[in-house]
């Protein structure tokens, strides 16, 4: 048998041949093992970091720069036309939209000014801009601590990591304007060096470590609800360092935390009417939330607030924190068959009913406190009156402690509903020991409530000088936050942003 080289020695371009064809071969090989290879580089660096910074960077555009699907959506948050039957995120005057609320918080800081939440991306902005922080100009002084700040900004825990929280919250609250610019973002829910999900404010650690339990400890479900609930709960300012703090020490429903206040005889202040001595129910909505069907199977805040979503092939969260009723096909229609239509009614009829009982708590508390005031006009004594203060105490709790959550009528409209039921009660019971302390001093007749139709007029009812207030708090945000800002560039310029080699 011929072989192979007497075979090209005969036809040499067979040689040539052969030769080609291995160099096709070869090549097809080669570009094979080089698609393999990249591919695999691409899934190890789909995560590319562009810098390297600190856990206390606090400009989310900064961490952004290695994250920018879930940057750009965070960023959205700025979206403020967005708007449902009771939520969204425009910015609505809620004392106008509803006078009596001015009535209910009379002399406490909310009379002055109240508004539906636009959004994250707001939140600096809006504490600066609203009336209840004042207008510390000329060395004046804000009306609130510095404690207010505390769900505001990545900037807080960065300024606690540095002097403790205890340091921190001391003070009046524009003594730390300058240090908190940068409004809730990446660092309040991540750590740096693998963005798994942490808890940086202490008073929710420190709520669990008193009913032994451990954040640490806790499963990566509920992580995704207790980033949410480090501001999103309950709390007030305990002693005279404000000194914020969760009052969970007894339990989390209306009932337990209402007897947690009484023990301590604690009160945000003493209405400007009735003269009760008045705690207000800040936002319950993790503490709610928890008491709701949805908590009940398992769900977490980010489930329906914080949807994954999918592009090019990538999933990830969107960071577009707002009513979920904006994305109902990337949260709701993951779980449930119904049609969209359906599922915004469900949540719009739980609203509507729950909505129902709120407004006529709301009435029965207006009459009271101005009932109240009649008897006090009468000459009724501390004794006399006490009984009927504690009763609308803990009547406008239960009010507030619903109302002010504003997803409550959703989250769990049973607990709602039964919350409200107690508070009507319990608001009848003040306005029948009021109608006996006034028949007593002689008075049988309606107590009248005066025009509050609308918002300025409820505000001149409770006395306050609007014009005043907004004059001077012009005048704070022309002067005193610029300086601000300009003293924050400064310092976040000396910021260590590593750039890395890709
Ligand atoms: C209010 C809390 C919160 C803020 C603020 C926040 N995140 Fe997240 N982030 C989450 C939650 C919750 C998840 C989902 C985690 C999970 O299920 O594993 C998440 C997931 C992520 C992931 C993992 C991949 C993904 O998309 O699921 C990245 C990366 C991320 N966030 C980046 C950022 C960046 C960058 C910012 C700032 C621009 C930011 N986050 C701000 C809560 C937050
Ligand atoms: C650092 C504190 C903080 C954290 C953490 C936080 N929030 Fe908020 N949240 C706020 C504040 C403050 C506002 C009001 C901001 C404004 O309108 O100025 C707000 C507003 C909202 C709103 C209303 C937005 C709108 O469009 O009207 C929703 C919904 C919300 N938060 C849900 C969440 C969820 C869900 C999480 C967890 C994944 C979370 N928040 C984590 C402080 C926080
Ligand atoms: C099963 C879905 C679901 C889960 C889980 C959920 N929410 Fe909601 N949330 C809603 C719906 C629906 C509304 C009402 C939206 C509307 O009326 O536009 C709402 C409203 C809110 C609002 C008011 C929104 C606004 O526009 O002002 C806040 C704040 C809020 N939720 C926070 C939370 C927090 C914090 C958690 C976890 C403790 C949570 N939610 C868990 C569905 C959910
Ligand atoms: C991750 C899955 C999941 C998501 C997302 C989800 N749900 Fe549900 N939903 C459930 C489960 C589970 C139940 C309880 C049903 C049961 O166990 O029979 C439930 C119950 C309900 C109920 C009946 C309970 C009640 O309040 O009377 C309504 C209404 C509802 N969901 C509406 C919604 C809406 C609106 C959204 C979006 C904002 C939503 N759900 C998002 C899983 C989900």
């Amino acid at each position: 048998m011929a072989t192979i080289r007497e075979h090209i020695r005969k036809k040499p371009w067979l040689g040539w041949l052969l030769f080609l064809a291995t160099v096709v071969v070869v090549f097809i090989l080669g570009l094979l093992a080089s698609s393999i290879m990249e591919r695999r580089a691409e899934a190890v660096f789909a995560y590319q970091p562009e810098v390297k910074h600190s856990q206390w960077e606090p400009r989310s555009e900064v961490w952004g720069r290695n994250f920018p699907r879930q940057y750009d959506r965070w960023k959205a948050t700025s979206d403020t036309s967005f708007r449902t039957k009771y939520n969204g995120n425009a910015q609505i005057d809620m004392l106008e939209r509803n006078p009596r609320l001015v009535i209910l918080w009379a002399d406490y800081g909310f009379s002055k000014e109240y508004n539906q939440s636009k959004g994250h991306y707001y939140a600096i902005h809006d504490i600066r801009d609203i009336l209840r922080t004042g207008a510390p100009v000329d060395g004046q002084s804000s009306p609130m601590p510095n404690t207010c700040w505390t769900c505001k900004s990545p900037d807080v825990p960065r300024v606690m990591s540095k002097i403790g929280a205890e340091e921190f919250y001391k003070g009046s609250w524009e003594e730390r304007g300058h240090q908190i610019v940068n409004p809730i973002g990446c660092a309040d829910c991540h750590e740096a060096e693998n963005m798994n999900l942490h808890v940086p404010r202490p008073a929710l650690v420190e709520a669990f470590n008193r009913n032994d339990r451990d954040v640490e400890e806790a499963s990566h479900q509920e992580m995704r609800s207790l980033v949410c609930a480090q501001c999103h709960s309950e709390y007030y300012f305990k002693g005279s360092g404000n000194y914020l703090v969760f009052p969970w020490d007894k339990g989390r429903s209306v009932e337990e935390v209402e007897a947690y206040y009484d023990e301590r005889n604690f009160s945000d202040w003493t209405h400007g009417i009735s003269r009760a001595p008045m705690v207000k129910a800040q936002h319950p909505d993790y503490e709610l939330f928890m008491t709701g069907i949805h908590a009940e199977r398992g769900l977490a805040c980010a489930d329906c607030h914080m949807p994954y979503t999918s592009e090019g092939g990538q999933k990830y969260t969107d960071h577009k924190i707002v009513s979920p009723l904006n994305y109902v096909e990337k949260t709701c229609l993951v779980c449930h068959k119904e049609s969209e239509q359906e599922l915004i009614q469900n949540v719009y009829s739980r609203f509507d009913k729950v909505k129902e009982s709120q407004y006529q708590l709301e009435k029965l508390l207006v009459k009271a406190h101005f009932e109240a005031k009649k008897a006090w006009e009468l000459g009724a004594s501390e004794e006399q009156m006490q009984d009927a203060l504690m009763d609308i105490r803990h009547a406008q709790w239960r009010w507030g402690y619903v109302a002010n959550s504003h997803g409550a009528p959703f989250h769990s409209p049973i607990e709602s509903l039964h919350i409200y039921n107690t508070g009507i009660n319990i608001a009848h019971e003040a306005r029948m020991k009021l109608s006996r302390i006034l028949a007593g001093l002689g008075y049988n007749k309606e107590v009248k409530v005066p025009d509050i139709s609308t918002k300025a007029k409820a505000q001149e009812v409770v006395g306050l000088d609007m014009d005043k207030l907004n004059r001077q708090k012009e005048q704070f945000m022309e002067k005193v936050v610029p300086e601000w800002e300009e003293q924050a560039v400064k310092r976040e310029q000396n910021y260590d942003i590593e750039k890395l080699e890709n």
